[in-house]
């Protein structure tokens, strides 16, 4: 009925890299494309299924857990997923991997560097972390560990979004003809 391949597109990077506008302009293309999708972000995800969870290491990990437990339901029912979710360790990444199954999950990484990240700060979390007032802060005092082979790396230095939109797309056209 859908007449889609069902998938988890998952966006990987740093707080400000800029997942939830790629993700946010690639749900609005797929739509227009006729495609049904839903969005995980975890600014939201966090406000509801995952409030009782902080930024600790094992709260991240429950965290991601959870979203790809949620994602794997959302495929389940024929749809393409999009995930927001900074997601630092690769272990846990290896495990939405797993859950969601290998052949309907593409990790993309959102790299965008540190410096750059932290000159955005669109919710001026970064200035906070550097002030001691946020602690376990991913890429100040909390690790991230960047995908070594992400399935579609991509830079918003210097790219527009629509760019990086039509460079997911074209892997998922690729994909679903191969
Ligand atoms: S994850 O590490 O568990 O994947 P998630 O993507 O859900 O994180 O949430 C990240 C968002 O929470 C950030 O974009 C930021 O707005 C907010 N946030 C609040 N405190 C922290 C923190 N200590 N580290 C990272 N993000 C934080």
């Amino acid at each position: 009925m859908k007449a889609q391949r069902p998938v988890v597109i998952w966006l990987t990077g740093l707080s400000g890299a800029g997942k939830s506008t790629i993700a946010t302009a690639l749900e609005r293309y797929l739509c227009s494309q006729g495609q049904h999708t839903y969005l995980l972000d975890g600014d939201n995800v966090r406000l509801g299924l995952c409030e009782d969870l902080g930024f600790s290491d094992a709260d991240r990990e429950e965290n991601i857990r959870r979203v790809a437990e949620v994602a794997r339901l959302f495929v389940d029912a024929g749809l393409i997923v999009i995930t927001a979710f900074i997601s630092p360790f690769a272990r846990d990444r290896a495990l939405a991997r797993a859950v969601v199954g290998p052949e309907q999950f593409i990790e993309v990484f959102v790299d965008t560097p540190l410096a750059e990240c932290e000159r955005r700060d669109p919710k001026g979390l970064y200035s906070r972390a550097r002030r001691g007032l946020v602690t376990q802060f991913t890429g100040i005092d909390s690790p991230y560990e960047a995908p070594l082979c992400a399935d579609i790396r991509v830079q918003t230095l210097g790219s527009a979004v629509q760019d990086i939109v039509r460079q997911i797309s074209e892997y998922l056209n690729r994909r679903n003809r191969g």
